[in-house]
C-alpha cells in the first residue's frame, strides 16, 4: 500500500488542488499549516499541526509527524518549504521523498511555453497567398499572452490553428468577423483578440447553444453519448470567458443563436449585445 502523503501548507490552492486529486485517487493524505485556525483544515480527512518552516524545532515536529503517520511523501507547493526540504529531506528525513517539482519551475512553465510559441509564430509564419496589405505583426510577447489566456479556455481550438490565425489577421480586410459555432468560447477568445490588436472589426459569435443541435447522429453513436450541456457552454463558460480580462467584447460585438436574418431577441450586456433566439 502507497505510505500517506503530507501536504503542507495545505491552504494553498494548488494544495487544494492535490487533495483533491489524491482523494478522487484513494491515497491517504494528511494536511498541515502552521495556523492557529486554518479554515482549510475541515477540507482535510486528517492533519497536523508543525511550526514555522523558521522555527527551532520544525525539523522535529516534522518527524514526528512523519513517524506518527508513517509519512511516504511531502507535497508542498511553497517555494521556501520546498526548497528547504529539496535541500535536506534525503539527509533530515530518510525514506521520505518531496512528490512535486520545484513550484517556481512549474509555475512559470506556462509561461515559458506561451514564450516559444510566440517566437515560433514570429520564426516561422504560415505562408499566406495574397497580394493585399500586409500590417506588422504582434510581438512574440503579444502573440504569448494571447496564447497563454486561450491555454485556459477549453475548447477545440488547438495550436496550430491559432498559429494561422495570428497570421491570418494581419492580411484580413476591415470588417465583422463571424464566428459559426463557438461553443465554450475558446476561438471566440482569439478571433476577439486578434480583430482587435490589428483594427480588422467586431465579432458576431453564431451558434445555437442547444443540446438538440449538437446531435451528430453517428452511427456509433460515440459522439452523441459524451455528456455535454449546451446551457452551460452559453450561461457558464461562454459567457464567463467573455466577461473575463482579455475577451472584453466591444460596442458592436454580438453573440447569437441563430443566423442574424432570423434574430427575434437581443439582450445587452456590458456594452455588447448578445442576440438569442431561444
Ligand atoms: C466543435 S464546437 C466549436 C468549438 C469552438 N470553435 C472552439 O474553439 O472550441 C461546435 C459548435 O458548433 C455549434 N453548432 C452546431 N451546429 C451549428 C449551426 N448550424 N450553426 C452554428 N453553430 C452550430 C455547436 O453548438 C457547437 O457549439
Amino acid at each position: 500500500m502507497v505510505r500517506p502523503v503530507l501536504i503542507f501548507p495545505a491552504g494553498m490552492p494548488r494544495s487544494l488542488a492535490y487533495l483533491e486529486r489524491a482523494l478522487a485517487d484513494g491515497q491517504r493524505v494528511i494536511g498541515s499549516s502552521s495556523l492557529g485556525h486554518d479554515p482549510a483544515r475541515v477540507r482535510y480527512p486528517e492533519w497536523a499541526h508543525l511550526p514555522y518552516i523558521t522555527a527551532d524545532d520544525f525539523d522535529e515536529a516534522l518527524r514526528r509527524v512523519i513517524s506518527e503517520f508513517d509519512i511516504g511523501g511531502i507535497f508542498t507547493p511553497n517555494p521556501v518549504v520546498w526548497d528547504y526540504l529539496n535541500r535536506c529531506i534525503a539527509q533530515a528525513f530518510p525514506g521520505v521523498a518531496l512528490v512535486n517539482t520545484s513550484p517556481v519551475v512549474s509555475e512559470v512553465a506556462p509561461y515559458h511555453k506561451a514564450l516559444q510559441f510566440g517566437a515560433t509564430v514570429l520564426a516561422d509564419p504560415l505562408p499566406v497567398a495574397t497580394d493585399g496589405p500586409v500590417k506588422s505583426s504582434l510581438s512574440a510577447l503579444e502573440i504569448a499572452s494571447l496564447f497563454r489566456h486561450a491555454e485556459s479556455i477549453p475548447g477545440m481550438c488547438d495550436h496550430e490553428k491559432i498559429r494561422a490565425l495570428c497570421e491570418l489577421f494581419r492580411h484580413a480586410p476591415t470588417g465583422d468577423v463571424v464566428e459559426i459555432g463557438s461553443w465554450w468560447g475558446k476561438s471566440a477568445f482569439v478571433l476577439a483578440r486578434l480583430a482587435t490588436c490589428y483594427g480588422v472589426g467586431n465579432l458576431l459569435c453564431v451558434d445555437p447553444w442547444s443540446n438538440q443541435h449538437l446531435l451528430q447522429k453517428d452511427e456509433k453513436g460515440l459522439v452523441d453519448r459524451v455528456p455535454v450541456n449546451a446551457d452551460e457552454a452559453l450561461t457558464h463558460t461562454f459567457t464567463h470567458n467573455s466577461l473575463s480580462m482579455f475577451f472584453r467584447l466591444r460596442d458592436g460585438d454580438r453573440a447569437m443563436t441563430e443566423p442574424p436574418l432570423s434574430i427575434p431577441r437581443t439582450g445587452h450586456w456590458r456594452g455588447c449585445c448578445i442576440v438569442c433566439c431561444l
